[in-house]
């Protein structure tokens, strides 16, 4: 969370800054800010709010200067207000600080400060680094920052400018993302390629325990204590701008909904194999013998990326008959788990930065597993850190609320089943076949859902004042339904809970009203009548029940008030379909409520604190 942005070069700073961060709100977006150095002094502006109250601002006050920060920040010490925003500032006014992150001993920082003299103006961690620049300030960046860094413990990316060396822009890296675009005459730095995009493609990852100096001509990176020149290959962005922006559509939530086709159908491509009906993962190191050796799969990931490890328990299971345990990252990283080396831990991100999900990789590495990383980011900590990694091809995801990311990864979890089956000869070739014929048809069945979902916007706008909505299904059905209640109550601020039908009995039912809006799956051909029975079950309390169930599966209309029918697919790979009507009622829902669908109040897209 917090994006950061900074320029160096012959544009117009000030628009290079705010364009930047508008890429980045996705990331926060309570308060924002922006300093540049106009050739005699730093000066900022930055306010509470979001970047059109910045622009506001800017137009009464124009910043100039060929050297700038800015930051789009996420609250997380002190409130979101004009003085906890960033950049901060030291008394003198001699250095600029933009920081995503959390500075854990800030405390402790501060009160040394405080003895010695320094007043502080926010309730931020940030503000002991500008002070803390001032104060150690030697007449060498390279060597302040040293001192600086010296003196941080935590999670931290920083973007620097000072008054005693405007030609050059400096940012820090210590677990906590940032990027550096390499333009021709200008330089940049950025938490995410986006915001690159329209200037460079040609970027270079910051690694942990490295800075970098940026100026017009070229950029340094060196080892952050040692201060020694580091060599970095380029990275060239092969995606461009057009997939970035909303592409004519109303929202990027919406926009990546359509985008799942085409996103399930990259991820496909050169590993399904449907002649050869093989699944191919030319990036995996793995040996069948390494593979015969695992006992137990651990998924570990947080949000919607653990609901795709829900999904991905259940097909690795059938797949391979090896037991899987799915954990939140949040709570495995503070048990005493038990992972070896006969373990295989799957860590599922979008983004690759979570700060739960990469200690939980480091936890289990330094337990003696092998870790296998489900990622969105090429680059990403969790990419470079883990010992095998699949790309996920869903392209940027700047909606908060995930779609096509947890589609690809859940899609991932299908293809890696089929690749440990053709290993371990756990399922049958004709089985393997079907799945891979199947998983194939995918993309042109979500069309076929998407271009006929005028009905679930009328049912969103009919659920858009219920107090509560239930989900309910059994199997794979109950883990869609925890993905579709979390998209609902994220977007819509409705309350939503997610139920095994079978569970209903054991309290929800007390819950249930006339009227309660349930939205029931029942594409589970094994448990259908079981749902069935539990749908009557809530239809005699009063809920208002909407059937999600494959065409030609028509005795629900007995059974429910609305239906929503998929195409028709193997059981075991429902989840990739039937997710999609759960996806476009929580964005219509949100967009009859009047909400700001891809920036929904408190959450934030890439949460890189604990
Ligand atoms: C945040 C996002 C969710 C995401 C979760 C995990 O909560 O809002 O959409 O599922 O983080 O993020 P990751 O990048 O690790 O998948």
């Amino acid at each position: 969370m917090c994006g950061i942005m900074g320029y160096i070069g012959a544009k117009e700073t000030q628009k290079v800054l705010t364009k930047g961060l508008g890429k980045l709100e996705y990331r926060g977006y309570d308060s924002i800010g922006i300093a540049l150095h106009d050739g005699t002094a730093l000066q900022y502006n930055k306010t509470e709010g979001r970047l059109q109250d910045l622009e506001e601002k800017l137009e009464q006050e124009p910043l100039t200067g060929s050297v700038g920060i800015g930051h789009t920040r996420w609250a997380t010490h002190g409130k979101p207000s004009d003085e906890n925003s960033h950049p901060h500032m030291d008394a003198k006014k001699e250095f600029a600080v933009v920081h995503n992150g959390i500075i854990e001993n800030y405390l402790e920082i501060k009160r040394d400060l405080e003895e010695a003299g320094y007043t502080f103006v926010s309730e931020t961690d940030t503000e002991v680094i500008s002070h803390l620049f001032s104060r150690l300030y030697d007449g060498d960046m390279v060597s302040t920052i040293q001192k600086v860094v010296d003196r941080l413990e935590g999670a931290y990316a920083l973007g620097v400018v000072s008054q005693h060396d405007p030609d050059n822009l400096y940012a820090v890296r210590e677990a906590s993302p940032l990027i550096i675009g390499a333009g021709d005459g200008e330089a940049l730095i950025s938490s995410d390629i986006p915001a690159l995009l329209e200037h460079t493609r040609d970027i270079y990852i910051l690694e942990d325990g490295e800075m970098a100096i940026l100026s017009e001509e070229n950029v340094k990176l060196l080892e952050t204590n040692t201060g020694k020149e580091v060599s970095r290959d380029l990275f060239t962005v092969d995606w461009d701008m057009e997939q970035a922006e909303k592409n004519g559509f109303d929202h990027f939530m919406l926009k990546e909904i359509f985008e799942q086709p085409t996103a399930l159908q990259k991820t496909m491509t050169g590993r399904l194999d449907e002649n050869a009906k093989r699944v191919d993962f030319d990036e995996l190191n793995w040996t069948d013998v390494q593979i015969s050796q695992w006992n137990k799969i651990t998924i570990v990931a947080c949000g919607t990326a653990y609901h795709a490890g829900l999904i991905g328990k259940h097909v690795i299971e059938e797949m391979t008959r090896i037991p899987v345990d799915v954990e939140v990252a949040s709570e495995f990283r503070y048990r005493r788990p038990i992972v070896d080396e006969n373990t295989l831990v799957i860590v599922v991100s979008q983004s690759g930065e979570t700060a739960d999900t990469l200690a939980a990789l480091r936890q289990s590495q330094h337990l003696g597993a092998n870790v296998l990383a489900i990622t969105n980011v090429v680059g990403s900590s969790i990419a470079r850190e883990a010992d095998e990694v699949i790309l996920t091809m869903a392209g940027p995801e700047i909606a908060v609320a995930s779609t096509k990311a947890y589609t690809t990864q859940v899609l991932s979890f299908y293809l890696l089943g089929i690749y440990l089956a053709q290993s371990k000869k756990s399922v049958s070739q004709e089985y393997r076949e079907k799945l891979i014929d199947t998983l194939s048809h995918i993309p042109e069945q979500i069309e076929e859902i998407l271009d006929h979902s005028k009905g679930i916007r009328y049912y969103s706008e009919s659920i858009k004042d219920a107090k509560s909505v239930f989900f309910i299904g059994r199997g794979l059905d109950y883990a869609v339904s925890l993905e579709g209640s979390l998209k609902l109550k994220e977007i819509s601020y409705i309350h939503s809970e997610a139920y095994a039908a079978g569970e209903l009995k054991h309290g929800t039912l007390a819950l249930i009203e006339e009227g309660t809006p349930m939205v029931s799956l029942i594409t589970q051909d094994e448990v259908s009548e079981k749902m069935l029975a539990n749908i009557k079950e809530v239809k005699a309390r009063g809920a208002k029940v909407l059937g999600i169930a494959e065409e030609g599966n028509l005795d629900i209309w007995e059974y429910v008030d609305e239906t929503c029918f998929i195409p028709q697919t193997l059981s075991l790979v429902t989840p990739l379909l039937n997710v999609i009507p759960l996806q476009l009622i929580a964005y219509y829902t949100s967009l009859a409520l009047g909400n700001d669908v891809d920036k929904p109040r408190n959450l934030a897209k890439s949460v890189t604190v604990e």
